[in-house]
């Protein structure tokens, strides 16, 4: 503690009068997060699905992109019902990735590159399968109410038992599922196989805490945590659940779209949850010292919402509430498209928390080339990490990985296989991803051309730009940027998105994006010269050209560059 009011005082006399853009940020703040998808990301033992030891052999890679932590979606012990996220022992490795040892190894060998490993932290729900649910339905002493137990009502037209309350889970279907055993239903927010844990009881919140625990223990940086919204639901004094009113934007009764969710999503008991794990991991490092723990939240949830989630102003609660907004452009958006977007987070969360992250995909959506066409990943790729604040990259993304036509197979069978397919490294068989004779989904067909081998060669690929970026996310104009003067960005015209970053002795970097198909002229920028530091595919410039704004530049069609001053150099 002394030590660091040490710091903080010799921060601020070495800053004084010339430090208006110094303040300095901790690690997370501007991160390049990375996410992978443990199943596809690298196979070590030829069975076709990816594991920890793969994962371990490509730290390097991480390391060589600029990757300040990666994310891993669930690697616990699981039926696979939903690819992980429906586990069944929470601190347990599933023996598809692997043993707890190649885990230790995986973090250790990651801490010793400078990485940071986040793990996916999955409280809402667990498996069918876990002995807690077990020991549920047998209604062993204190698992009673372990999860959300209820009669249902009798119809009274039919004298038919029905569920308790009008609730469909997000995967379609009623809320509620009927348990033979038990002679109850039970909730379960996402598939039956994920029955809801009950967060109203005590015994719930200490055994997830003790999850935590056990994996801060082993040296983890920080957890996504899983389907936030949906960990609370509203329950009457009297046990009863109230129905959910129409929302109007769905016919179908079984759709998750049929109703407003009141009652299901972002409840009050959601927040103190989240406020108590936050105050968990601050209290640990008290304690233990040592960096920053991160809690990212995965929550579809409105800015005003997520505000709530990062602080109330009483609590404090997740540091990144995860930005998806991004995720709606597509081929069509224009530069106007992405400041409207922007401008949703800014004006809310940055307003408050001074605060941002931008996401461009997941294992949920659609792959970004498939959703705004391949030429365009590199232009999102500068500006997510041309913009103030934490990059989170899906991986693959970094070479510009497209959505693969899969068909149902005994593994898998779902509409969210196609941007689950396998890490293209090679141009060799299963692009490298394994040495075994098949993979658990279709390699895609362009892995010869779309590959981290093919464009580690070539100047001003997908994967260059990437690095390029996360090289500049490393420097003091793009990490001190909690002064609002640090940064500006917006739509200089309707296809053209700029972002500036500033520093200390007015170091600055000019992100310019053309977003559409026809050349773009833009007219007195700002009085200065700069030069080309980064270019993108279709750029007839060349680095270390200079450009005077105050006149007439042009930008080719999705062309994209980075202009770099300094004090001394203008
Ligand atoms: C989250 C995950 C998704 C999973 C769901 C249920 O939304 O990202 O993959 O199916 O939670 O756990
Ligand atoms: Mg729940």
């Amino acid at each position: 503690m002394l030590s660091q009011l040490l710091l903080l005082f010799t921060a601020v006399l070495l800053c004084c009068g010339n430090c208006a853009f110094a303040t300095t940020v901790d690690w997370w703040e501007s991160a390049t997060l990375y996410q992978i998808y443990p199943r596809s990301f690298m196979d070590s033992d030829g069975d076709g699905v990816g594991d920890l030891n793969g994962i371990t052999s490509r730290l390097e890679y991480l390391k060589e992109i600029g990757v300040t932590a990666t994310w891993l979606s669930p690697i616990f012990e699981s039926p696979m019902a939903d690819m992980g996220y429906d586990v069944s022992n929470f601190t347990n490795i599933d023996p598809l990735f692997g043993t707890m040892e190649d885990f230790d190894v995986m973090i250790a060998k990651a801490h010793k590159l400078g990485l940071k490993i986040i793990l996916d932290f999955v409280p809402n729900h667990s498996s069918d399968e876990c002995e807690w649910f077990q020991k549920s339905i047998r209604r062993e002493d204190g698992y009673d109410d372990f999860y959300m137990w209820e009669d249902g009502k009798i119809d009274s037209q039919t004298g038919e038992r029905v569920p308790p309350s009008n609730w469909v889970s997000v995967f379609s279907g009623s809320m509620w599922t009927w348990n033979e055993q038990r002679q109850q239903y039970y909730l379960h927010q996402f598939l039956a196989k994920q029955p809801d844990l009950n967060f109203s009881n005590p015994m719930v919140r200490e055994y997830m805490q003790a999850v935590l625990q056990f994996w801060v223990d082993r040296g983890v940086d920080g957890f996504r945590i899983d389907a936030v919204p949906h960990i609370g639901e509203k329950q009457y004094a009297n046990g009863t659940y109230p129905d959910e009113p129409r929302s109007g934007w769905s016919d179908d009764p079984n759709s998750y779209n049929y109703h407003d969710h009141i009652y299901t999503k972002d409840q009050p008991l959601t927040l103190e949850v989240v406020y108590e794990w936050r105050k968990f991991f601050d209290e640990y490092k008290n304690q233990n010292g040592g960096d920053t723990i991160a809690l990212i939240a995965e929550a579809y949830s409105s800015v005003d919402v997520l505000s709530d989630y990062i602080n109330n102003g009483t609590h404090a609660g997740t540091q990144i509430p995860m930005n998806f907004n991004l995720m709606s452009l597509d081929s069509h958006s224009t530069a106007r498209n992405v400041e409207q977007l922007t401008k949703v987070w800014m004006d809310t969360i940055w307003e408050r928390h001074h605060s941002a992250n931008w996401v461009l995909g997941n294992h949920d959506n659609d792959r970004l080339a498939t959703r705004m066409s391949q030429r365009k990943v590199y232009l999102m790729t500068m500006l997510v990490h041309a913009l103030p604040g934490t990059s989170v990259t899906y991986y693959g993304e970094e070479i510009g990985m497209s959505n693969v036509d899969t068909e149902c197979t005994e593994v898998s069978c779902e509409d969210r296989d196609p941007e689950r397919t396998p890490m293209q490294w090679t141009n060799s068989a299963h692009a490298g991803f394994t040495t075994g004779p098949t993979t658990w989904l279709p390699v895609s067909s362009d892995y010869e051309v779309i590959n981290v081998a093919t464009e580690r060669g070539v100047a001003r690929s997908t994967l260059q730009i990437f690095k390029g970026m996360t090289k500049l996310k490393q420097t003091p104009a793009f990490k001190a940027f909690k002064d609002d003067n640090g940064f500006s960005f917006g739509a200089v015209s309707e296809q053209v998105f700029q972002v500036v970053r500033t520093a200390v002795k007015r170091e600055e970097y000019r992100i310019l994006i053309n977003m559409g198909n026809s050349i773009e002229y833009l007219y007195g920028l700002a009085n200065q010269t700069m030069e080309y530091v980064l270019l993108s595919p279709y750029s007839p410039h060349s680095y270390g050209e200079k450009v005077d704004l105050s006149q007439r530049i042009y930008l080719m069609p999705f062309e994209a560059v980075v202009l770099y001053s300094s004090a001394e150099s203008s």
